[in-house]
Protein backbone atom coordinates (compact mmCIF):
# COMPACT_ATOMS: atom_id res chain seq x y z
CA UNK A 1 0.00 0.00 0.00
CA UNK A 2 1.20 3.35 -0.69
CA UNK A 3 1.76 5.66 1.82
CA UNK A 4 -0.32 9.04 0.98
CA UNK A 5 1.42 11.27 3.72
CA UNK A 6 4.80 10.58 0.71
CA UNK A 7 2.84 12.11 -2.20
CA UNK A 8 3.34 15.23 -3.30
CA UNK A 9 0.50 17.03 -4.34
CA UNK A 10 0.17 17.27 -8.36
CA UNK A 11 -0.33 20.85 -7.79
CA UNK A 12 -0.14 22.91 -4.51
CA UNK A 13 -2.86 25.68 -3.83
CA UNK A 14 -2.15 28.79 -4.76
CA UNK A 15 -3.40 32.07 -3.09
CA UNK A 16 -6.45 33.65 -4.91
CA UNK A 17 -6.15 36.26 -7.38
CA UNK A 18 -8.70 38.59 -5.88
CA UNK A 19 -6.74 38.81 -2.80
CA UNK A 20 -3.65 40.13 -4.52
CA UNK A 21 -4.35 43.57 -3.51
CA UNK A 22 -2.46 46.66 -4.02
CA UNK A 23 0.29 47.20 -0.86
CA UNK A 24 -0.03 50.84 0.07
CA UNK A 25 3.14 52.48 -0.54
CA UNK A 26 2.48 54.40 2.42
CA UNK A 27 3.74 51.56 4.61
CA UNK A 28 7.12 51.97 2.73
CA UNK A 29 7.49 55.19 4.58
CA UNK A 30 5.68 53.92 7.34
CA UNK A 31 8.88 51.54 7.98
CA UNK A 32 11.44 54.36 7.30
CA UNK A 33 9.85 56.41 10.18
CA UNK A 34 10.20 53.28 12.59
CA UNK A 35 13.77 52.57 11.29
CA UNK A 36 14.40 56.32 11.62
CA UNK A 37 13.19 56.48 15.22
CA UNK A 38 14.99 52.84 16.14
CA UNK A 39 18.36 54.91 15.32
CA UNK A 40 17.35 57.49 17.47
CA UNK A 41 16.33 59.81 14.95
CA UNK A 42 13.45 62.06 15.05
CA UNK A 43 10.34 62.23 13.07
CA UNK A 44 7.57 64.99 12.93
CA UNK A 45 4.67 63.48 11.49
CA UNK A 46 1.78 64.84 9.03
CA UNK A 47 1.88 60.82 7.85
CA UNK A 48 -1.77 59.24 9.31
CA UNK A 49 -5.11 60.68 9.41
CA UNK A 50 -5.39 59.67 12.85
CA UNK A 51 -6.75 62.40 15.50
CA UNK A 52 -4.17 61.79 18.53
CA UNK A 53 -6.34 63.12 21.53
CA UNK A 54 -7.96 60.66 24.18
CA UNK A 55 -11.45 59.60 23.38
CA UNK A 56 -13.79 62.12 24.15
CA UNK A 57 -13.92 61.98 27.74
CA UNK A 58 -18.11 60.69 28.14
CA UNK A 59 -17.59 57.89 25.52
CA UNK A 60 -14.55 56.62 27.70
CA UNK A 61 -16.31 57.17 31.11
CA UNK A 62 -19.38 54.95 29.42
CA UNK A 63 -16.93 52.30 28.70
CA UNK A 64 -15.01 52.18 31.83
CA UNK A 65 -18.91 52.89 34.05
CA UNK A 66 -19.81 49.70 31.65
CA UNK A 67 -16.92 47.72 32.62
CA UNK A 68 -17.15 48.51 36.03
CA UNK A 69 -20.76 47.68 36.49
CA UNK A 70 -19.59 43.67 36.20
CA UNK A 71 -21.67 44.11 33.05
CA UNK A 72 -21.87 40.48 30.22
CA UNK A 73 -20.41 42.69 26.80
CA UNK A 74 -21.52 40.43 24.76
CA UNK A 75 -23.04 40.31 21.66
CA UNK A 76 -25.35 43.20 19.93
CA UNK A 77 -28.34 42.28 17.25
CA UNK A 78 -26.45 42.29 14.17
CA UNK A 79 -27.27 46.18 12.71
CA UNK A 80 -26.35 47.56 16.55
CA UNK A 81 -27.70 48.85 19.79
CA UNK A 82 -31.10 50.18 19.63
CA UNK A 83 -30.08 53.56 21.47
CA UNK A 84 -26.86 53.80 18.73
CA UNK A 85 -29.06 53.38 16.11
CA UNK A 86 -31.95 55.65 17.67
CA UNK A 87 -29.09 58.07 18.69
CA UNK A 88 -27.13 58.13 14.54
CA UNK A 89 -31.13 58.55 13.67
CA UNK A 90 -31.32 61.93 16.05
CA UNK A 91 -27.89 62.98 14.50
CA UNK A 92 -29.00 63.30 10.83
CA UNK A 93 -32.59 65.04 12.48
CA UNK A 94 -30.08 67.70 14.80
CA UNK A 95 -27.05 68.29 11.84
CA UNK A 96 -29.32 67.85 8.66
CA UNK A 97 -33.20 68.41 9.90
CA UNK A 98 -33.84 65.15 7.81
CA UNK A 99 -35.91 61.93 9.11
CA UNK A 100 -33.79 58.87 8.52
CA UNK A 101 -35.81 56.21 10.59
CA UNK A 102 -33.15 54.25 12.61
CA UNK A 103 -34.28 50.74 10.34
CA UNK A 104 -32.15 52.25 8.28
CA UNK A 105 -29.25 52.37 10.36
CA UNK A 106 -26.72 49.51 10.52
CA UNK A 107 -23.84 49.98 13.09
CA UNK A 108 -20.32 48.37 11.61
CA UNK A 109 -17.30 47.91 12.60
CA UNK A 110 -15.51 50.74 11.70
CA UNK A 111 -16.63 52.56 8.03
CA UNK A 112 -13.79 49.55 6.75
CA UNK A 113 -16.63 47.31 7.18
CA UNK A 114 -19.21 49.37 6.03
CA UNK A 115 -18.18 49.39 2.68
CA UNK A 116 -17.36 45.51 2.35
CA UNK A 117 -20.73 45.28 3.34
CA UNK A 118 -22.49 47.71 1.17
CA UNK A 119 -20.38 46.32 -1.69
CA UNK A 120 -21.55 42.76 -1.06
CA UNK A 121 -25.14 43.74 -1.02
CA UNK A 122 -25.23 46.02 -3.55
CA UNK A 123 -23.30 44.12 -6.03
CA UNK A 124 -22.64 40.97 -7.99
CA UNK A 125 -19.25 39.56 -8.39
CA UNK A 126 -17.94 40.66 -11.64
CA UNK A 127 -19.23 44.09 -11.58
CA UNK A 128 -17.36 47.18 -12.19
CA UNK A 129 -17.08 50.33 -9.86
CA UNK A 130 -16.47 53.80 -10.55
CA UNK A 131 -14.10 55.03 -7.80
CA UNK A 132 -13.48 58.87 -8.12
CA UNK A 133 -10.09 59.40 -7.68
CA UNK A 134 -7.78 60.93 -5.83
CA UNK A 135 -9.52 58.91 -2.80
CA UNK A 136 -8.97 56.61 -0.04
CA UNK A 137 -7.22 53.94 -1.25
CA UNK A 138 -8.92 51.06 0.56
CA UNK A 139 -11.88 51.15 -1.62
CA UNK A 140 -9.99 49.62 -4.91
CA UNK A 141 -8.55 46.83 -2.04
CA UNK A 142 -11.86 46.02 -0.52
CA UNK A 143 -13.39 46.00 -4.55
CA UNK A 144 -11.37 43.44 -5.47
CA UNK A 145 -11.36 41.72 -2.46
CA UNK A 146 -15.12 40.71 -2.89
CA UNK A 147 -14.67 40.22 -6.92
CA UNK A 148 -15.61 43.69 -8.09
CA UNK A 149 -13.79 45.80 -10.78
CA UNK A 150 -12.62 49.37 -9.15
CA UNK A 151 -13.14 51.88 -12.77
CA UNK A 152 -10.75 55.09 -11.90
CA UNK A 153 -12.82 58.35 -12.31
CA UNK A 154 -10.14 60.78 -12.12
CA UNK A 155 -11.13 64.11 -10.54
CA UNK A 156 -8.21 67.53 -10.26
CA UNK A 157 -7.95 70.94 -8.99
CA UNK A 158 -10.16 72.04 -12.34
CA UNK A 159 -13.65 71.16 -10.61
CA UNK A 160 -11.97 70.96 -7.36
CA UNK A 161 -11.52 67.87 -7.44
CA UNK A 162 -15.46 67.31 -7.48
CA UNK A 163 -17.18 64.46 -9.33
CA UNK A 164 -19.71 65.90 -11.95
CA UNK A 165 -23.12 64.65 -13.89
CA UNK A 166 -21.44 64.91 -16.89
CA UNK A 167 -18.55 62.53 -15.86
CA UNK A 168 -21.07 59.95 -15.05
CA UNK A 169 -23.01 60.24 -17.68
CA UNK A 170 -19.66 59.37 -19.44
CA UNK A 171 -18.84 56.39 -17.38
CA UNK A 172 -18.29 53.44 -19.39
CA UNK A 173 -22.00 51.24 -20.09
CA UNK A 174 -20.63 48.19 -17.70
CA UNK A 175 -20.25 50.48 -14.87
CA UNK A 176 -22.91 49.35 -12.17
CA UNK A 177 -22.18 51.83 -8.77
CA UNK A 178 -20.33 55.13 -8.18
CA UNK A 179 -18.26 55.27 -4.87
CA UNK A 180 -16.88 59.17 -3.61
CA UNK A 181 -16.62 61.09 -0.28
CA UNK A 182 -17.53 64.45 1.07
CA UNK A 183 -15.63 66.00 2.57
CA UNK A 184 -12.74 63.72 0.71
CA UNK A 185 -9.60 62.18 1.64
CA UNK A 186 -6.14 63.24 0.57
CA UNK A 187 -8.66 66.53 -0.71
CA UNK A 188 -10.55 67.73 2.14
CA UNK A 189 -13.13 69.02 -0.82
CA UNK A 190 -16.61 68.94 -0.03
CA UNK A 191 -19.86 68.25 -2.10
CA UNK A 192 -22.71 71.23 -1.55
CA UNK A 193 -26.62 69.63 -1.83
CA UNK A 194 -26.92 70.88 -5.20
CA UNK A 195 -23.54 68.76 -6.21
CA UNK A 196 -25.19 65.94 -4.15
CA UNK A 197 -28.37 66.25 -5.92
CA UNK A 198 -26.75 66.67 -9.32
CA UNK A 199 -24.91 63.37 -8.83
CA UNK A 200 -27.69 61.76 -7.23
CA UNK A 201 -29.86 62.33 -10.25
CA UNK A 202 -26.96 61.52 -12.89
CA UNK A 203 -26.33 58.52 -10.59
CA UNK A 204 -30.38 57.63 -10.82
CA UNK A 205 -30.15 58.29 -15.01
CA UNK A 206 -27.97 55.30 -15.24
CA UNK A 207 -29.68 53.19 -13.33
CA UNK A 208 -26.22 52.71 -11.08
CA UNK A 209 -25.80 52.36 -7.25
CA UNK A 210 -24.39 55.39 -5.32
CA UNK A 211 -21.94 54.86 -2.41
CA UNK A 212 -20.88 58.51 -0.60
CA UNK A 213 -18.48 58.21 2.58
CA UNK A 214 -19.28 60.82 4.79
CA UNK A 215 -16.78 59.73 7.58
CA UNK A 216 -15.25 63.26 7.89
CA UNK A 217 -18.69 65.30 8.59
CA UNK A 218 -18.22 67.27 11.25
CA UNK A 219 -15.06 68.43 10.22
CA UNK A 220 -15.52 71.11 8.30
CA UNK A 221 -13.89 75.32 7.99
CA UNK A 222 -16.80 76.65 6.98
CA UNK A 223 -20.27 75.95 5.72
CA UNK A 224 -21.52 72.88 7.23
CA UNK A 225 -21.15 69.68 5.06
CA UNK A 226 -24.63 68.38 3.30
CA UNK A 227 -25.34 64.56 3.15
CA UNK A 228 -26.42 63.24 0.24
CA UNK A 229 -29.42 61.34 2.19
CA UNK A 230 -31.17 64.58 1.60
CA UNK A 231 -31.46 63.76 -1.88
CA UNK A 232 -33.02 60.43 -2.03
CA UNK A 233 -33.50 57.26 0.21
CA UNK A 234 -31.68 54.94 -2.98
CA UNK A 235 -27.96 56.37 -1.53
CA UNK A 236 -25.98 54.30 0.67
CA UNK A 237 -23.88 56.58 3.15
CA UNK A 238 -21.41 55.81 4.96
CA UNK A 239 -20.12 57.32 8.61
CA UNK A 240 -18.40 56.33 11.55
CA UNK A 241 -16.85 57.51 14.60
CA UNK A 242 -13.23 57.57 13.75
CA UNK A 243 -12.37 61.21 12.49
CA UNK A 244 -15.14 63.84 14.32
CA UNK A 245 -14.67 61.84 17.33
CA UNK A 246 -11.39 60.79 17.12
CA UNK A 247 -12.00 57.24 17.89
CA UNK A 248 -10.33 55.08 15.10
CA UNK A 249 -9.85 52.41 17.16
CA UNK A 250 -12.64 51.62 18.72
CA UNK A 251 -13.87 50.86 15.44
CA UNK A 252 -17.40 51.71 14.97
CA UNK A 253 -19.24 53.16 11.66
CA UNK A 254 -22.25 53.07 10.00
CA UNK A 255 -24.57 52.64 7.06
CA UNK A 256 -27.35 54.72 6.23
CA UNK A 257 -29.26 52.10 3.86
CA UNK A 258 -32.24 52.02 1.16
CA UNK A 259 -34.81 49.77 2.86
CA UNK A 260 -33.91 47.09 0.35
CA UNK A 261 -30.81 46.63 1.82
CA UNK A 262 -31.56 46.47 5.29
CA UNK A 263 -32.10 42.62 5.44
CA UNK A 264 -29.43 41.80 3.45
CA UNK A 265 -26.99 44.26 5.56
CA UNK A 266 -28.42 42.28 8.53
CA UNK A 267 -27.88 38.81 6.93
CA UNK A 268 -24.56 39.49 6.25
CA UNK A 269 -23.40 41.13 9.73
CA UNK A 270 -24.78 37.84 11.26
CA UNK A 271 -22.25 35.74 8.98
CA UNK A 272 -19.63 37.93 8.86
CA UNK A 273 -19.06 39.61 12.09
CA UNK A 274 -22.04 38.95 14.23
CA UNK A 275 -22.09 42.72 15.35
CA UNK A 276 -19.92 45.58 15.60
CA UNK A 277 -17.86 46.00 19.19
CA UNK A 278 -20.33 46.19 21.86
CA UNK A 279 -17.90 48.37 24.37
CA UNK A 280 -17.44 51.04 21.64
CA UNK A 281 -21.16 50.85 20.52
CA UNK A 282 -21.65 51.76 24.50
CA UNK A 283 -18.71 54.27 24.54
CA UNK A 284 -20.19 55.75 20.50
CA UNK A 285 -23.97 56.02 22.42
CA UNK A 286 -21.82 58.89 25.50
CA UNK A 287 -20.17 60.15 21.95
CA UNK A 288 -23.14 61.61 20.45
CA UNK A 289 -23.12 64.00 23.24
CA UNK A 290 -19.67 65.71 22.94
CA UNK A 291 -20.15 67.94 20.37
CA UNK A 292 -19.00 70.78 22.56
CA UNK A 293 -15.73 68.94 22.85
CA UNK A 294 -15.45 68.07 19.37
CA UNK A 295 -15.91 71.03 18.16
CA UNK A 296 -12.98 72.50 20.06
CA UNK A 297 -10.85 69.76 17.99
CA UNK A 298 -12.25 71.33 15.21
CA UNK A 299 -11.13 74.70 16.06
CA UNK A 300 -7.54 73.33 16.52
CA UNK A 301 -7.40 71.61 13.42
CA UNK A 302 -8.65 74.87 11.49
CA UNK A 303 -6.14 76.88 13.45
CA UNK A 304 -3.85 73.58 11.82
CA UNK A 305 -4.97 74.09 8.57
CA UNK A 306 -4.83 78.21 8.28
CA UNK A 307 -0.82 77.54 8.99
CA UNK A 308 -0.31 75.19 6.17
CA UNK A 309 -1.94 77.31 4.16
CA UNK A 310 -0.13 80.23 4.04
CA UNK A 311 3.42 78.14 4.16
CA UNK A 312 2.62 76.09 1.15
CA UNK A 313 3.00 79.78 -1.45
CA UNK A 314 6.55 80.16 0.68
CA UNK A 315 7.42 76.45 0.05
CA UNK A 316 7.06 77.03 -3.61
CA UNK A 317 3.47 74.72 -3.78
CA UNK A 318 1.01 76.93 -5.61
CA UNK A 319 -1.36 74.11 -6.80
CA UNK A 320 -3.83 72.56 -3.80
CA UNK A 321 -7.30 73.19 -3.25
CA UNK A 322 -8.08 74.34 0.27
CA UNK A 323 -9.35 72.04 2.38
CA UNK A 324 -13.95 72.43 3.26
CA UNK A 325 -13.08 69.85 5.36
CA UNK A 326 -11.45 66.66 6.61
CA UNK A 327 -7.59 67.13 8.29
CA UNK A 328 -5.61 66.85 4.98
CA UNK A 329 -3.83 69.26 2.00
CA UNK A 330 -3.20 67.54 -0.94
CA UNK A 331 -0.48 69.21 -2.15
CA UNK A 332 1.08 69.28 -5.99
CA UNK A 333 4.69 68.69 -5.74
CA UNK A 334 4.77 68.26 -9.52
CA UNK A 335 7.31 71.05 -10.17
CA UNK A 336 10.00 69.06 -7.86
CA UNK A 337 9.52 65.53 -8.35
CA UNK A 338 7.66 62.47 -10.54
CA UNK A 339 8.16 60.11 -7.93
CA UNK A 340 6.28 60.95 -5.01
CA UNK A 341 7.40 57.77 -2.91
CA UNK A 342 11.19 58.90 -3.49
CA UNK A 343 10.08 62.61 -2.51
CA UNK A 344 8.64 61.20 0.77
CA UNK A 345 11.48 59.23 1.41
CA UNK A 346 13.89 62.18 1.35
CA UNK A 347 11.88 64.53 2.96
CA UNK A 348 11.93 62.24 5.50
CA UNK A 349 16.01 61.55 5.22
CA UNK A 350 16.64 65.45 5.32
CA UNK A 351 14.41 67.13 7.11
CA UNK A 352 12.74 63.93 10.19
CA UNK A 353 9.46 65.54 8.38
CA UNK A 354 7.21 62.83 6.98
CA UNK A 355 3.93 62.87 4.76
CA UNK A 356 2.25 60.73 2.47
CA UNK A 357 3.10 59.76 -1.40
CA UNK A 358 0.14 60.49 -3.44
CA UNK A 359 0.60 57.44 -5.28
CA UNK A 360 -1.82 55.69 -2.72
CA UNK A 361 -4.87 58.04 -3.18
CA UNK A 362 -4.68 58.27 -7.41
CA UNK A 363 -3.09 55.43 -9.41
CA UNK A 364 -2.59 57.90 -12.59
CA UNK A 365 -1.71 61.44 -11.24
CA UNK A 366 -0.28 60.63 -7.61
CA UNK A 367 3.18 60.29 -8.56
CA UNK A 368 3.47 64.04 -8.41
CA UNK A 369 1.16 64.55 -5.27
CA UNK A 370 1.72 64.68 -1.27
CA UNK A 371 -1.15 64.53 1.42
CA UNK A 372 -0.46 66.33 4.74
CA UNK A 373 -2.46 65.51 7.16
CA UNK A 374 -2.75 68.29 10.09
CA UNK A 375 -4.76 66.64 12.93
CA UNK A 376 -1.89 66.55 15.12
CA UNK A 377 -0.94 69.45 17.99
CA UNK A 378 -0.39 72.75 16.79
CA UNK A 379 3.43 72.72 17.95
CA UNK A 380 3.68 69.09 15.15
CA UNK A 381 2.63 71.47 12.58
CA UNK A 382 4.86 74.54 13.36
CA UNK A 383 8.15 72.63 13.36
CA UNK A 384 7.44 70.50 10.43
CA UNK A 385 6.67 74.37 8.75
CA UNK A 386 9.93 75.65 9.93
CA UNK A 387 11.94 72.28 9.22
CA UNK A 388 9.89 72.48 5.74
CA UNK A 389 10.29 75.69 4.16
CA UNK A 390 14.13 75.92 3.78
CA UNK A 391 14.00 72.47 2.96
CA UNK A 392 11.65 73.00 -0.14
CA UNK A 393 13.27 76.54 -1.10
CA UNK A 394 17.32 74.82 -1.82
CA UNK A 395 15.12 72.17 -3.91
CA UNK A 396 15.85 72.10 -7.68
CA UNK A 397 12.94 72.70 -10.14
CA UNK A 398 12.22 70.55 -12.36
C1 LIG B 1 -12.39 58.51 3.59
C2 LIG B 1 -12.17 57.40 4.57
N1 LIG B 1 -13.09 56.43 4.68
C3 LIG B 1 -12.92 55.41 5.53
C4 LIG B 1 -11.79 55.30 6.33
C5 LIG B 1 -11.69 54.12 7.27
O1 LIG B 1 -12.01 54.49 8.56
P1 LIG B 1 -12.63 53.55 9.70
O2 LIG B 1 -12.63 52.15 9.21
O3 LIG B 1 -11.74 53.78 10.88
O4 LIG B 1 -14.00 54.07 9.94
C6 LIG B 1 -10.81 56.29 6.26
C7 LIG B 1 -9.59 56.21 7.10
O5 LIG B 1 -8.70 57.00 7.04
C8 LIG B 1 -10.99 57.36 5.35
O6 LIG B 1 -10.08 58.33 5.22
Amino acid sequence: MSDLTDRQPLLSPQPSPRSDVEIYRMWEIYKAVNARVKAGGEVVSLLVGEPTLPPPARAAEAAIRALSDGRTIGYTEALGMTRLREGIAQLYRQRHELDIPARRIAVTTGTSSGFMLAFMAAFEAGQTVAVAEPSYPAYRGALKAVNLVPHRLGTDASTGYRVTPAMIDALPAQVAGLVIASPANPTGTMLDAADLHGIVAACRRRGLWLIVDELYHGVGYGRPAATALAAGDDVIVINGFSKYWGMTGWRIGWLALPDRLVQRVEALTGSLQISAPTLSQIAAIAALDCDDEMRARVAAYARNRDALLAALPRFGIDNFAPPDGAFYLYADVGGFTDDSVAFCRRMLDETGVVAAPGVDFDTAQGHRFIRLSFCMDAAVIDEAIRRLEPWFRAQNRR
